[in-house]
């Protein structure tokens, strides 16, 4: 087993999602710190030149980084991956584990898709897969440590988000808004953004449940990165709104992986958030509450609940 490190030493931080936007931009931002306070680094990702290069990078800055293939869309993988994150700790391969970032994403248009599971895919990669990874992993992490989950801003309307036609969630039961959409529903950015707004409620009714079934020493926290257009989540507009979203990507003042993704390191790892807890939702860098209605011991103790069956499920 790993020994116990002092509460200053940066430890291991586990990221997913570390070979686009903003996962990359925060893994090389951890990499790139001084060696005092750069953490060992586990990567995991679909296994893919992306992962190679992101591991080979953040090596060559002088982290020790491992490479963990896992692709979030089947959740026997999750558990393999949790499996050999273990051993990575037990043979003190990495020191021990001190944070883990939530971070990859999805927003699949057509809600028909499952993944391996069964599951539709936006919830089961966003929301389902981390809740796995986490669950088998709390007893791995070492207090004072950090859980951060990407949370994000649509899953409620404002007036910028009407006028571009971003829809908020909807919330349903979580074993309803597992289920793939019927046959019948064509895919529209309408349905496959609901889909994505409520798997990022569900991650903040998650955070609040989450800080109550964790030791002491262990904080969750929520991380809003910014509206980042021009990633890979937009992969499926259609190529003249990805055009135009690269180009107001570029504009300044405009949230970029190069700049949120040194925030969420800091997250991760910085004194300056030792305070955050219980779901404490940071937009890039400052504190916010979120809406009266993501906040509901109702909603939060079902989702938990329901949780457990659809992992089950999948075993
Ligand atoms: N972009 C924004 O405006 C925005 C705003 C608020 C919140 N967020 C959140 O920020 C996070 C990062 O988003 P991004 O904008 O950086 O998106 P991105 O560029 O598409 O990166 C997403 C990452 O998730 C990984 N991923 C997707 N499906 C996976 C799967 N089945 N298994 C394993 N990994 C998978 C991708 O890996 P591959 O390389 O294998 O595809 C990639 O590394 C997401 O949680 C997103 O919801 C983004």
């Amino acid at each position: 087993m790993s020994t116990s490190p002092s509460p200053s030493d940066p430890g291991t931080i586990l990221i997913t999602g570390p070979t686009g936007g903003l996962g990359h931009a925060a893994t090389l931002a951890m990499a790139n710190r001084p060696a005092a306070r750069r953490p060992d680094l586990i990567l995991v990702g679909r296994p893919s030149a992306g992962l190679t290069e992101v591991t080979e990078a953040a090596r060559a800055a002088g982290a020790n980084a491992h490479a963990v293939g896992c692709d979030l869309g089947r959740l026997p993988e999750v558990r393999a991956a949790a499996s050999q994150v273990r051993d990575l700790l037990g043979s003190n391969t990495v020191r021990p584990l001190r944070g883990l970032v939530a971070n990859a994403g999805v927003s699949v248009l057509d809600t028909r898709t499952a993944s391996g599971d069964g599951y539709e895919l936006t919830f089961a990669v966003n929301y389902l897969a981390h809740a796995q990874l986490i669950g088998d992993l709390l007893g791995s992490l070492c207090a004072p440590a950090r859980i951060v989950l990407l949370g994000s801003n649509t899953y409620y309307v404002n007036l910028p988000r009407r006028i571009l036609g971003v829809p908020a969630a909807q919330w349903r039961d979580p074993v309803e808004l597992a289920r793939p959409a019927a046959a019948g529903v064509s895919p529209s950015m309408r349905t496959g953004g609901v889909a994505y707004s409520n798997s990022k409620l569900a991650i903040l009714y998650y955070s609040h449940e989450l800080q109550r079934h964790v030791r002491a020493g262990i904080d969750v926290i929520v991380f809003e990165p910014g509206f980042m257009p021009g990633t890979g989540l937009g992969r499926e507009a259609s190529p003249a709104l990805q055009r135009i979203a690269r180009a107001v990507g570029r504009l300044p003042g405009v949230s970029k992986p190069e700049t949120s993704g040194p925030a969420l390191a800091s997250i991760a790892l910085d004194d300056r958030w030792s305070h955050l807890r219980d779901g404490a939702f940071v937009v890039v860098d400052s504190e916010r509450d979120v809406q009266p209605f993501a906040i509901d011991r109702q909603r939060e103790s079902r989702l938990w609940d329901a949780t457990a069956e659809l992992l089950k499920a999948s075993e």
